[in-house]
């Protein structure tokens, strides 16, 4: 299955950290970006052209006026850097010199990417690198206020062992936290309105059931994925409602009601309540399977070995699954720890849910609690991978994907219509 991918356009300048930016195209086109480079004259003495036209599959871009070198070969680019402009949702630089900062804080545009930056109205990212004392001076440091001001976002560098042979700050930040910054701030644009028109009933958070008026059977959800999806989703113009179990995280912006539950049951019946609102459900709460079969009214005391009664909790999931209205679709989450996609697939029949996004939770860099994410989207036809990436570019991704099945769905309803 082909998916559309989110061009950005990378901007390469002529410092000595360059060559990195080709590690950056790299980890773009793995987070599900279709990057595309354009580079100042400066740039290509340190990397050749070719090396990005080969990765990204597209012509790279240097000069206003010349041909250039490319995968597709040469073109007159005299108006292309109004093209890019308008076609590019984010524009990110890497390295980003003195010279262009200075340039972009005053609007100098005297090459393709100084001009490209006057003519794009989408999100600026700026990875500066560059001497410590010529990143202490009072000249850039102003210029980047400016910039800063202006909403361009700018990855700061960080200290260590420089080029110049000195040591200090003015070191470009790591390719990863580049990337990372790019997804950050493209979850933060406003989104196509795709979802206009929804109503999405999210769960999020972890269930906590209890054991006696001081303990409780908890998980290691923290919410995020859940409230990144519901904020996602009302960016993208949907009414969300979101039910969540207990999380330290802020109300997420612009949710239209908000219900806080504690146990599994409160959950269900808070989800229930509901349901018939709901044109898209997304299950990310980690509900508890047990609660306890007698909640003991007094806190139980330490008297040597000790067994839990419980008994299981109902499947919030497969209910909503059986009591949705036609058309409403329904996501789940399944965490596993062992064979990741068996297990889900397994997991989707056994649920009845249209779409499962399948996590592996044993690694410690994704899955609950951490800020970055990584699955698979998996439907009774597809299995869409999910590299690694912020939960925010997660939650993007993830609902790129329902308004697709939604699309496959309503198709295939009116061929059998
Ligand atoms: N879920 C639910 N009600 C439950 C348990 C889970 O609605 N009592 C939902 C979760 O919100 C998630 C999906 O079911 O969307 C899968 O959750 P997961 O914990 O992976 O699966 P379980 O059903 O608990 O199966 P197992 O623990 O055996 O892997």
């Amino acid at each position: 299955m082909s998916v559309d991918r989110v061009k950005v356009t990378v901007g390469v300048c002529g410092g000595i950290a360059a060559y990195k930016a080709v590690e950056v195209v790299r980890q773009l086109q793995d987070a599900g970006f279709d990057p595309h480079v354009v580079m100042t004259r400066a740039a290509e003495e340190f990397v050749q052209p070719l090396t990005f036209a080969a990765i990204t599959g597209h012509k790279v871009i240097s000069s206003l006026w010349s041909e250039d070198a490319g995968a597709s070969g040469g073109e007159l680019s005299g108006i292309e850097h109004i093209n890019e402009a308008q076609t590019t949702a984010a524009l990110v630089v890497v390295p980003a010199t003195a010279d262009i900062v200075a340039k972009f804080a005053h609007g100098i545009a005297d090459d393709f990417l100084s001009t490209m930056y006057l003519a794009t109205t989408a999100p600026v990212i700026l990875a500066p690198a560059m001497n410590v004392v010529m990143w202490q001076h009072a000249a850039v440091q102003a210029n980047l206020a400016t910039l800063r001001e202006r909403g361009t976002t700018i990855v700061e560098p960080g200290s260590g062992y420089l080029a110049c042979g000195m040591v200090g700050g003015g070191r470009l930040a790591e390719e990863s936290q580049i990337v990372a910054a790019v997804g950050e701030v493209l979850s933060k644009t406003p989104a196509t309105k795709d979802l206009a028109g929804e109503t999405v009933l999210v769960t999020a958070g972890g269930t906590r059931e209890p054991i006696d008026p001081v303990r409780f059977i908890g998980n290691r959800s923290s919410g995020k994925m859940g409230y990144t999806i519901a904020e996602a989703a009302q960016r993208r113009g949907a009414r969300v409602i979101l039910v969540s179990a207990p999380s330290a995280l802020e109300a997420p912006a612009g949710v239209c009601e908000l219900v806080r539950v504690v146990t599994s049951e409160e959950m269900e019946t808070a989800v229930m309540q509901r349901l018939g609102e709901a044109s898209l459900v997304v299950m990310a709460a980690a509900v508890s399977d047990y609660r306890m079969a007698e909640v003991a009214t007094q806190k139980l005391k330490r008297e040597g070995p000790r067994t839990l009664k419980l008994e299981p909790t109902a499947d919030i999931l497969q209910e909503i699954v059986a009591r949705r209205r036609p058309g409403t679709l329904v996501i789940g989450f399944a965490a596993e720890t062992e064979d990741v996609l068996v297990n889900g697939r397994a997991k989707l029949k056994r649920k009845g849910a249209d779409a499962l996004v399948v996590n592996d939770v044993s690694g410690s860099e994704t899955g609950f609690d951490s800020d970055q994410n990584a699955g698979t989207f998996l439907t009774a036809e597809t299995a869409v991978a999910l590299p690694v990436m912020t939960k925010a570019q997660m939650a993007e991704r993830i609902l790129d994907e329902v308004v697709r099945l939604r699309a496959a769905r309503e198709q295939g309803i009116g061929l059998r219509a």
